[in-house]
């Protein structure tokens, strides 16, 4: 039984994610897709949220778990004892510095710990969270970069959230 896990933050999940759980899930028993932190990001989704719409956009797929933890990735691997390897989607060169300093850090963290990386779909390469959040934000659509299942709730959320930053702009210039 190997079972895989893949961190991330899924501020939120996109197609591109999907793209790698899916087919990570065809090559391992069981796929812990685990959201954590990144201390030096901000995010606009909790990580309640961001697990909510993880299990919506893999709801059905039989052997994913969706998990959350709010410490170290290499720590998280030493108390699952389950879990062999760490999976990472890597979509241009760009990622493979972060990532290779990332997979490094983790074994030198917890020597158990491996990385295998994935190679994101031709067709997602361009997609990132970020990118997602922009295109949502000035009511773009969105139904290309993320699952049907959480298109909407993504949408919403994320155009409630920028109004409220526009409010706060205007109420700051007036205070001026
Ligand atoms: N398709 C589309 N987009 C993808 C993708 C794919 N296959 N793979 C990654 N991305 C995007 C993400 O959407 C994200 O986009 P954004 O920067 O616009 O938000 C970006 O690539 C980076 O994603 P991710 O791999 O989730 O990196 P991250 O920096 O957001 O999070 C953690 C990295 C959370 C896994 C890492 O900080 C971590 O392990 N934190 C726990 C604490 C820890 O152990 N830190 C030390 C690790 S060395």
């Amino acid at each position: 039984m190997k079972t895989a896990i893949y961190p991330g933050s899924f501020d939120p999940a996109t197609n591109g994610h999907l793209d790698i759980i899916k087919r990570a899930s065809t090559m391992f028993d069981k796929l812990i897709v685990v959201v954590l932190i990144n201390p030096l990001k901000s995010y606009s989704f909790t990580i309640a949220e961001r697990r909510g719409l993880l299990e919506k956009a893999t709801a059905g797929m039989k052997n994913i778990e969706i998990d959350s933890y709010d410490g170290l990735l290499a720590d998280y691997f030493t108390q699952r004892s389950d879990v062999d390897v760490i999976v990472k989607g890597l979509r241009a060169t760009s990622d493979f510095e972060y990532e290779f300093q990332m997979a490094h850090t983790n074994k030198d963290l917890n020597p158990r710990a491996e990385t295998v990386f994935i190679p994101a779909s031709a067709n997602t390469t361009f997609i990132s969270s970020s990118m997602v959040k922009q295109v949502a934000m000035f009511g773009g659509d969105l139904s290309k970069y993320v699952p049907a299942v959480i298109h909407k709730e993504i949408s919403v959320r994320l155009k409630a959230e920028f109004e409220e930053k526009k409010r706060l702009a205007v109420l700051n210039q007036q205070d001026l």
